[in-house]
């Protein structure tokens, strides 16, 4: 089921399939594993022709012999023909974002979040793939006393897209515990996550973009929301080892360890740019949690994993990635 990558003795899996590969983790997530050995089939609607993000994120993986890529909507399209022999599915596909899903992209949530999800998983089922490993996201959490989130906690979603990544984590564990399931699934809680090619609405890529440009910060509130900011790397490692741990199942906090407040990034953008951001103040918007901190007892004792990179280091990768791509990522959402 997994091979040895020679280097590093690191395992993964002979082949796998990345849903929403045109995306920020999936793109990465791939990469990663086409590098180790994996014959990777990435699935995403946005088509790398069309859209200039996609084909940027994409830019890397399209020309290796071990990725194969498909322009498909998971909402409707024959899934059973990619899962052919895979020994992992990484279901990174999705609508995320806090802000919008109060507004009417909300079905686009649930058809995507929830209803394609359940395509895919009936679809796995049929097709006996071993291991289902699952976007989920620190939101499910909702708002907490400020202490560390462990997986254990009731979950208590405070926006609408919260509560279709609940539903679809839930649904992912509901399937895998069906009696006659063959399906492990690993749920993982991303916290945050920041570096190269993050989606151009997060604050991390607005902060440095703004450092950089000089253009105006949009501060939804006053800047002391906290988040547990988890580098690229870090989460495309946590999510390798979630597919390739042994008899792993159920939800797992991917947390990055750098607590940090909104202000406190702008400080690390300032500092590497030598540019201070000129904030505009906006009100909060409904459904922005105050903190996120993840417990990390769960991902470091079952998978053996802990976050490598610090904050101000992660936001010097991801700072120098955006001076030297300006033309597609220079441009805030
Ligand atoms: P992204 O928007 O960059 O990537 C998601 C990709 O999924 C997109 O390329 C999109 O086209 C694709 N997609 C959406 N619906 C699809 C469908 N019906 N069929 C096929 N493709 C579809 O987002 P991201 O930041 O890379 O997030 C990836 C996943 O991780 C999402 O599920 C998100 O909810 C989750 N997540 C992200 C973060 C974060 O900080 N970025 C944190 C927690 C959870
Ligand atoms: C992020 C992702 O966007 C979600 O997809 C993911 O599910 C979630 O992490 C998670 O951890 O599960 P969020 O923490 O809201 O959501 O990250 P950002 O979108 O970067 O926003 C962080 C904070 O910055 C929020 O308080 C937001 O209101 C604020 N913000 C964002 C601004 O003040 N201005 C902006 O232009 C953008």
């Amino acid at each position: 089921m997994t091979q040895q990558l020679s280097s590093q003795h690191t395992p993964v899996p002979r082949r796998a399939v990345v849903t929403g590969s045109a995306g920020f983790i999936g793109s990465h997530l791939a990469h990663a594993l086409v590098q180790a050995g994996t014959t990777v089939i990435g699935v995403d609607r946005r088509d790398p022709v069309m859209d200039p993000i996609a084909a940027a994120n994409l830019g890397p993986l399209l020309s290796l012999p071990g990725y194969v890529h498909i322009t498909a909507d998971l909402v409707g399209c024959a899934i059973d023909p990619l899962l052919i022999d895979a020994d992992a599915v990484f279901h990174l596909a999705g609508i995320p974002g806090v802000r919008p899903s109060w507004g009417p992209k909300f079905t686009d949530y649930v058809a995507s979040n929830i209803l394609a999800t359940k395509r895919l998983l009936d679809a796995a089922a049929r097709l006996r793939v071993p291991r289902l490993v699952v976007a989920s996201s620190s939101s499910v959490y909702g708002t907490t006393d400020g202490g560390h989130s462990i997986e254990t906690d009731h979950p208590h979603p405070a926006s609408p897209y919260a509560v279709t990544k609940l539903a679809e984590e839930q649904l992912c564990l509901a399937h895998a515990a069906q009696p006659h399931s063959t399906i492990s699934v690993v749920a993982l809680r991303y916290f945050t996550v920041y570096g190269p090619r993050q989606r151009t609405d997060m604050f991390t890529h607005r902060a440095l973009l703004t450092a950089l440009t000089g253009q105006p910060l949009r501060l939804y509130g006053d800047g002391h929301q906290r988040r547990d900011f988890t580098y690229i790397n870090d989460a495309v490692a946590a999510t390798i080892a979630a597919a390739t741990t042994p008899d792993v199942h159920g939800v797992i906090n991917v947390g990055g360890g750098s607590n940090a407040s909104l202000l406190e990034v702008v400080g690390i953008a300032n500092s590497l740019t030598g540019r201070d951001i000129d904030l505009r103040h906006e009100s909060p918007r409904h459904g922005d949690v105050l903190i996120t901190r993840a417990h990390p007892g769960r991902a470091h004792e079952v998978l053996g994993w802990k976050p490598q990179v610090d904050l101000p280091t992660g936001m010097r990768a991801h700072m120098e990635f955006l001076a030297s791509e300006p033309a597609v990522y220079g441009r805030a959402a």
